[in-house]
């Protein structure tokens, strides 16, 4: 059976895929791509977050530094691809705005996230809500869907307009506010954790912390002879979900060319090799957390099954009542996108209904 979360991102892909084209067909799925869960990343500028991702990924691939780097949402589906014969499937990148262009090396794709970047939001130093989509095929993945947004800020800089800071704020919330976004609030340990923007803000829209996730970044920075182990025991900022630190790449590794494969052996080592986080060891660092997060991902979308599904049965509807109302056939890409999503959401009806009967009558994709 296609996992839970394969399904999930093919229909938030079919959704996208369908807005794109615009006219009347985009009206007839919002609703539903609202009602897929996605975790989303937030914190301040500089918190981590590109770099939390790149080591769930396991991949280097994101456009990093210091300022504003991140100016338009990235949502990033992962898909876990299994080969038939056993021999290691080909690992791959796609944009949806160049289908069928297969990026294999990753500088190519930081490299295309940045001019993708440039070209919606201009020249400058410029915020835009308009998203980029790009996909990973990997057998080194698990399957997930996350979002790198640009970082919370107090401070506009290198000449951008006094409004991009509260524009950033507006545009973070509007992600993170949604009930269906698990939040991955970034904090770094080399700071306060009472003036965490993520946590503020997380708090703010989500009181009783159910869908949070506290990731706790920069536990090699913090000052000799303080540890972090009120925040990551659960003390001093408690959550629903345990806190996870992570050892990110730090500059200087970013600009070694440090491999991330290197840098998890480290992240390893570092905390089992600490006398303060030893005894946390097997539930700290970046593989842990993705594992984690792809576990919890899976049960909210089974939580969630009968819901998508209604929505599901009225975007049928809704598609069908369309085709209708343009009179069939209708030629070009609009109208093959129609007909696309319209299978599939039959098909996704059908493998739901199987993953509520607990998979018996599984199989079909
Ligand atoms: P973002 O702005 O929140 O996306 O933050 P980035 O992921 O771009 O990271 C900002 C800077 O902090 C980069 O130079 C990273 O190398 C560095 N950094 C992030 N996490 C860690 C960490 O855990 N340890 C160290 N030493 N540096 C980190
Ligand atoms: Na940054
Ligand atoms: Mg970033």
């Amino acid at each position: 059976m296609d996992s839970l979360i394969g399904l999930v991102n093919r229909l938030q892909r079919a959704c996208t895929a369908l807005g794109d084209y615009g006219g009347e067909s985009a009206n007839a799925l919002p609703t539903l791509w609202e009602s897929l869960p996605s975790v989303v990343v937030l914190g301040g500028q500089s918190s981590g977050k590109s770099s939390v991702l790149e080591s769930i990924v396991g991949r280097d691939f994101l456009p990093r530094g210091s300022g504003i780097v991140t100016r338009r949402p990235l949502v990033l589906q992962l898909h876990k691809t299994e080969s038939e014969d056993g021999a290691s499937a080909q690992e791959y990148a796609e944009f949806m705005h160049a289908p069928r262009k297969r990026f294999t090396d990753y500088a190519a794709v930081r490299k295309e996230i940045e001019d993708e970047t440039a070209r919606v939001t201009g020249p400058g130093r410029n915020v835009s809500p308009v998203p980029i989509h790009l996909s990973i095929y990997s057998p080194n993945v698990v399957n997930l869907t996350l979002m790198d947004l640009p970082g919370l800020t107090k401070n506009a800089v290198d000449g951008q307009p006094e409004s991009i800071v509260t524009e950033i704020e507006a545009m973070v919330r509007s992600y993170v506010e949604k009930p269906n976004s698990i939040i991955l609030a970034i904090s770094p340990a080399n700071q306060d954790i009472a003036t965490s923007d993520a946590i503020k803000m997380a708090r703010e829209v989500d009181p009783t912390g159910e869908r949070t996730w506290g990731v706790l970044t920069k536990l090699d920075l913090m000052d000799k002879g303080t540890n972090a182990l009120d925040v990551l025991e659960g003390r001093s900022y408690r959550l629903q979900h345990p806190w996870i630190g992570v050892v990110n790449r730090s500059q200087q590794d970013i600009n070694k060319n440090t491999d991330m494969m290197s840098a998890r052996r480290r992240e390893r080592e570092f905390f089992s090799s600490s006398p303060e986080y030893s005894h946390l060891s097997s539930r700290m660092g970046s593989e842990y957390l993705a594992k984690q997060l792809s576990k919890y991902l899976e049960q909210v979308i089974k939580s969630r099954i009968p819901g998508i599904q209604s929505l599901i049965n009225s975007s049928i509807d809704n598609l069908e009542s369309e085709l209708d109302t343009l009179g069939r056939p209708i030629a070009g890409d609009a109208g093959a996108q129609l007909y696309s999503i319209l299978e599939l959401c039959r098909a996704f009806d059908h493998v739901f209904k199987s993953h509520l009967d607990g998979g018996r009558t599984g199989g079909e994709r």
